[in-house]
């Protein structure tokens, strides 16, 4: 079964794009460390792509903040299924997304975020979906901006498979309709 209708951002667009990302951080955060929280689980690949290009001393950690469950659409209600492991205090904090859509995870990270006291909090997504957006957040770092499609790939998941894919895709009818 061919899984893909639309390639939207190839792996090679990708890689170009994380390695420009990775350069415009490790200038702008010349002699600190950076602590990037990637959320789990769409951020993971693009935050594991981006460390290895930046050259400022990095460490992780690790959030599951959860609207989408299995559906397709935000439900709106943003829920912590697992917080970090290390105080914030003091840290310069870079939130690693894959994909901001409406706005209303990051809006609500942001916040609880904030409120640990971290030296500095800055946002980077590889995907933006700026049609569909609720809620207004400052993004510091932005990869690409896509349609308001269902996309899939490079964290994006269906049914929590293909966030393995290395590309960005919309997905085919086919895959869409099998039970
Ligand atoms: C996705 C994505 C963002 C959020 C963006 O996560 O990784 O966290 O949705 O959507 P929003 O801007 O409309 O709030 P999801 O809740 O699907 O969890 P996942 O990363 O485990 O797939």
């Amino acid at each position: 079964m061919d899984i893909v209708e639309r390639i939207i951002v190839s792996e090679e667009a990708i890689q170009e794009r994380v390695q420009e990302l990775a350069a415009d951080i490790s200038r702008d955060y010349a002699g600190k460390t950076i602590t990037l929280l990637c959320v789990l689980k769409g951020g993971l690949m693009f935050l594991c792509d981006l460390a290895k290009h930046i050259t400022q001393p990095v460490e992780y950690d690790f959030m599951s903040v959860s609207s989408y469950g299995d559906a397709t659409e935000t439900s709106g209600i943003v829920r912590i299924t697992k917080d970090l492991e290390e105080s914030l205090e003091g840290k310069h904090v870079l939130i690693v997304e894959d994909i901001i859509d409406t706005g209303l995870t990051l809006n609500y990270l942001v916040k609880i975020l904030q409120s640990r006291n971290p030296a500095s909090l800055r946002i980077c997504t590889l995907l933006t979906k700026p049609a569909n957006r609720r809620v207004e957040i400052p993004i510091d770092y932005v990869g690409f901006e896509v349609p308001n499609e269902f996309l899939v790939g490079y964290g994006l998941d269906y049914k929590q498979l293909y966030r393995n894919v290395p590309y960005v895709f919309v997905p085919s009818k086919e895959l869409l309709e099998r039970a």
